[in-house]
């Protein structure tokens, strides 16, 4: 889709993190914008910020893991714009626990999978239809780098889900209505508050952790974060790629991300055992875990 001026985009998770950035990118490109996020004074904060800048801005309050709330992000947006266009399915969290897989408890990979895996499932079940039934429009799922480099935990495994569950929607709809375009967003380490994520975390699924390395998991990630790329930069790729019909947005697309994909493959192919292989930011990561308090 390459006029982009007069539509119309949802971003879900668009008050804070690369979802504001898509939201601000849109909006400069003289888009409506609907920007949906479970944080509610962050929400209201942002559209605040995007008025501000001159944009046509709707806020709506949404959790993302509940289907019923994504129907009624839907409604509010068509009943407010006439119509939606381009869809970020872009909500996400990651909780911060430094288990082995065995002993991560139920609870985050619930509140996991719910957000980032279900998140994007409630997205598509929602906004393809519409996007079909108008004939044109561009729908977008953030996964991530850890979408392609195996990990145990629930983050790693929602990001596989929504890379392979994009990959096939893109395959669908490229027969069946190949004016509705598909992209899959895969970012390596990007400075927003994912880092902060547990802010979110419904009361029902809190979990207690007396886990000292949980606390020397979240400094590391905390210290790759702030380093990582700006969220305008990737919204820059996102945007580049809604135009070009791009499928794979991978925004850190240098040789030190595309290695270990590459090697992962041919271990694979090649059927040899799985290797751990250092990302940028793993040495960060593995130092911070053996920190003393
Ligand atoms: N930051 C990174 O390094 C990085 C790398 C790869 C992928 N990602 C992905 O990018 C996406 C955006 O994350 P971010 O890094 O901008 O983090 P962020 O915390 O800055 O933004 C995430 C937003 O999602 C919202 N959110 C959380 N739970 C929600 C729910 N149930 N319903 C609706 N909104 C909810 C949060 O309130 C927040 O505004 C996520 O899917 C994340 O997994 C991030």
């Amino acid at each position: 889709m390459d006029d982009l001026r007069g539509r119309v985009a949802v971003v879900t998770g668009g008050a804070s993190g690369i979802g504001l950035a898509l939201a601000e990118r849109f909006a400069a490109e003289g888009m409506g914008v609907v920007i949906a996020d479970v944080e509610e004074a962050a929400l209201e904060d942002a559209g605040n910020r995007l008025r501000a800048a001159g944009a046509d801005v709707l806020g709506v309050v949404t959790d993302v893991r509940d289907p019923d709330q994504v129907e009624e992000l839907a409604e509010r947006a068509s009943a407010h714009f006439g119509g939606v266009h381009v869809v970020c399915n872009n909500a996400g969290v990651s909780a911060m626990s430094a288990k082995p897989v065995w002993e991560i408890p139920l609870e985050d990979w619930t509140w996991t999978l719910g957000v980032n895996l279900w998140g994007v499932i409630n997205g598509v079940r929602t906004f393809v239809p519409r996007l079909i039934a108008q004939g044109e429009g561009h729908i977008v799922n953030t996964a991530s780098m850890a979408g392609f480099i195996s990990s145990a935990g629930p983050y790693g495994v929602s990001k596989f889900g929504v890379v392979s569950l994009t990959e096939g929607l893109y395959l669908e709809l490229r027969d069946a209505v190949p004016s509705v375009g598909v992209s899959v967003l895969c970012p390596g380490w990007v400075n927003t508050r994912i880092g902060d994520a547990e802010r979110n975390r419904p009361s029902e699924l809190a979990v207690e952790r007396n886990d000292p390395l949980a606390a020397r998991a979240a400094r590391g990630l905390h210290r790759v974060l702030e380093v990582g790329m700006a969220p305008a930069s990737v919204a820059d790729e996102v945007v580049g790629a809604i135009r070009a019909g791009r499928f794979y947005v991978l925004p850190h697309h240098d040789e030190a991300w595309l290695e270990p994909v590459r090697e992962r493959m041919i271990d694979i192919l090649e059927g040899r055992n799985p290797v751990r292989r250092p990302v940028p930011g793993s040495d960060v990561l593995v130092s911070a875990l053996a920190e003393p308090e």
